[in-house]
């Protein structure tokens, strides 16, 4: 298990650095990420090389048995850049530069920047390959994190070589944008600008491709920093460090090139959600690269700088989060930073190492964390070992909350909701792609899957034919992979898995007290119409008890569907709300609302409507919790033999399970946990067959 964090030496005088070794040693530290803004303190001039400083840090490390983790320290220009070649600066949508005196001030397809940035890498990494201490390699730093799109000339030039590349002829482009709407025609490729600021809505398909564009730049620029660190020889593992899900930049098509899949991850303590948000982040982070290692790269001991007020966290909750990564595939703890900075705009961010010293609560929680992760047994690298996968995916996100839709969609707060009542439940889940699903799960949740590319659509379609369970609902299958409509309506490739065929959107609203009007709506129209649409609800009877809906009443006409649950109010009552249906070996749900979520938190199911519908699905697909009954507040997580359960709550709490303390090797039946309690338990899982239903046809495949 790896321990450690990010640590700017170079922010210090030299005469700390033995400290810093022998505090690290104490503390239980075995890796740090080194130097990752250390670029001017390496190159202060275009032609001025000062490695000597880092020579040192890194022997005094080697020699007290830390490793580490070597940055390669792109992510902020020094001065001299920015002076010299202004033309490597990004700009917003209006064409205005972001100016140096902050980071990330470069504009990832600068050809400039790359060749600057490039030849920082390689002098790195031939001075360091072979360093024996140097067991890893951190590129740049979350890209994309403060600049979430460029649009630079830089920009423009690459954005118009990536479309040609990816249409060939600008015909095909038309063609996948739609570009006889609005007069919008181009006819050739340098005709093409960025979506600047623009009177009114952009194509829909050219900010699809926008977005991708987006990801891909900065994707490009860490495989350009990989490739000059494998040709110097590195034979380490390369990665960057990720941010949860983070809108701009698809990680699913990132992760082939992590040789380990890094998150930083920092849950807000004032967030009634963040268990479940983190949860989420953390199985997206091991879902990324089934059965290869994942890292929390970063997380803080206590307080952040960065949000308008900063709490720092509960006692225990240090540990208690740690131990969530850990039960959810985790290899390696690591935090910004190692020692709290004494200048700068992070001055007030929590570190391992406080700006008060060693006599500090959090030193304590962060030395007793160090001995705890020592003492864990070696931990199986999950693969994909849940039954249920919770579809995930980018370029729906991007798509699905364009605007100019029926209505605002929020795709994580979605997401979210769906994996929450899951997570509620203590029933493991992967966050996948729709082209991920396979028959390795036995129920798949799908929700506003708006964008659906063809071979997302074949499989699903393949998952329930083979016996698998999909719930899906509503803003399904809208559009192909250029946001345009199919041909034939909507619901066009999982309409027959479905037995269902759709005709409306039925979009809820209460009534606005705002203004309308075609154009620009002011901000208040735009604030009142969203109001009016929260306050649209819409209700239906599953299982003799009334729920809510919102969002959405679909119109769908069963066509070989059965109706689980009618609509009992407004004007579909008595038109299907739920429904399921057998395609081959398997079954298909859909809800034609949104189902209304109290947000449960973990520990047990509440009494809401998307746990209502939840809990059907569940029944019918045999998907079990990692352990049953668990009380109010408690989450539980199985990798491998071992299951931590975790007590959130604030009462003490008792949970019935046979197994071996993993931390003593002490036999227990039952686990004890005062509030943020954590307990590592092996419990090998029942080795009884669930028989679920997408197991039961997988076996009658195999005999006949
Ligand atoms: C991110 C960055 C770090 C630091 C922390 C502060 O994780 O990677 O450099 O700014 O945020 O929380």
């Amino acid at each position: 298990m790896l321990y450690g964090a990010d640590y700017n030496p170079d922010q210090w005088p030299e005469d700390v650095w033995d400290d810093d070794v022998r505090l690290m040693q104490e503390a239980g530290v075995n890796i740090v990420s080194l130097g990752i803004f250390a670029w001017s303190r390496i190159q202060p001039t275009e032609d001025a090389w000062d490695f000597a400083w880092l020579d040192a840090v890194i022997d005094k490390l080697h020699a007290g048995g830390i490793a580490v983790n070597l940055a390669t320290a792109t992510a902020s220009p020094p001065p001299w850049v920015s002076k010299t070649y202004p033309e490597t600066l990004p700009a917003n949508e209006s064409g205005a530069s972001y100016w140096p005196g902050s980071r990330q001030h470069f504009a990832p397809s600068s050809p400039i920047y790359r060749r600057l940035a490039g030849e920082l890498v390689r002098r790195l990494a031939e001075r360091y390959v072979h360093h024996p201490a140097v067991v890893m390699w951190h590129v740049g730093n979350e890209f994309g994190c403060h600049l979430w799109m460029d649009f630079s000339d830089a920009a423009r030039d690459a954005y118009r070589g990536w479309l040609e590349n990816r249409y060939a002829t600008v015909e095909a482009l038309n063609q996948a944008w739609g570009t006889s709407f609005w007069s919008q025609r181009y006819g050739s490729f340098d005709e093409i600008f960025p979506p600047r600021l623009a009177p009114y809505s952009h194509n829909p398909s050219s900010m699809l491709d926008w977005r991708r564009f987006t990801s891909d730049m900065l994707l490009e620029c860490y495989l350009m920093e990989r490739e000059i660190l494998l040709e110097a020889g590195a034979t380490q593992p390369i990665t960057t460090n990720f941010m949860g899900p983070f809108k701009p930049a698809d990680y699913r098509k990132w992760a082939p090139f992590m040789d380990v899949i890094a998150d930083d991850c920092y849950p807000d303590p004032a967030n009634p959600n963040r268990v479940r948000d983190a949860a989420f982040q953390r199985d997206l982070a091991r879902s990324l690269k089934p059965g290869a290692p994942w890292l929390l790269w970063e997380q803080a001991t206590d307080a952040v700088n960065w949000r308008p007020a900063n709490p720092g966290k509960r006692p225990g909750a240090l540990v208690a989060e740690t131990a969530q990564s850990i039960a959810r595939g985790a290899d390696g703890i690591m935090f910004f930073q190692w020692r709290q900075s004494r200048a700068g705009s992070e001055k007030f961010h929590s570190a391992m190492l406080p700006h008060a010293g060693t006599e500090t609560r959090t030193w304590d929680a962060v030395t007793e964390l160090g001995a705890r992760l020592a003492a864990l047994p070696e931990l199986p690298t999950p693969g994909r070992d849940a039954q249920v996968a919770l579809v995930f995916d980018w370029e729906n996100w991007w798509a699905v909350e364009e605007r100019d839709h029926p209505t605002e969609v929020d795709y994580l707060a979605l997401v979210l909701e769906w994996y929450g009542a899951f997570h509620a439940r203590g029933i493991q889940v992967d966050i996948v792609g729709p082209e991920e699903v396979d028959h390795a799960y036995d129920l798949v949740v799908a929700p506003a899957l708006y964008l659906l590319r063809d071979e997302g659509a074949s499989a699903l379609a393949r998952f329930v034919d083979d016996g698998g369970t999909l719930l899906t609902g509503p803003f399904t299958d809208i559009v192909d992979a250029h946001d345009q409509f199919r041909a034939g309506g909507f619901l066009t490739q999982l309409g027959p898995l479905l037995g269902l065929r759709f005709e409306d959107f039925g979009v809820l609203a209460g009534l606005s007290s705002g203004g309308s009007g075609v154009g620009a709506l002011s901000a208040d129209a735009v604030q009142a119409a969203r109001d009016a649409a929260s306050r649209g609800t819409v209700t239906f009877e599953l299982d003799g008890v009334e729920q809510s809906g919102r969002l959405v009443a679909e119109t769908v006409h069963a066509a070989g569907a059965t109706v689980v649950a009618a609509f009992s109010s407004g004007p579909q009552a008595g038109a299907p709300a739920l429904t399921r249906h057998r395609f081959g070996s398997g079954e298909a749900w859909y809800t034609a609302t949104q189902p209304v979520s109290n947000g449960a938190s973990a520990g047990g199911p509440s009494a809401d409507a998307l746990d209502a519908v939840v809990a059907a699905v569940v029944a019918a697909s045999g998907v079990r919790p990692v352990v049953a009954d668990l009380p109010a507040g408690v989450e539980a997580a199985r990798r491998g033999d071992l299951v931590t359960l975790i007590n959130h709550g604030d009462a003490r709490v008792e949970i019935a399970l046979d197994g071996t303390d993993a931390e003593t090797g002490v036999a227990v039946e039952r686990v004890v946990l005062d509030p943020q309690g954590v307990a590592f338990v092996s419990a090998p899982a029942a080795t009884s067959d669930p028989a679920t239903p997408r197991a039961r046809a997988t076996a009658s495949a195999t005999h006949s």
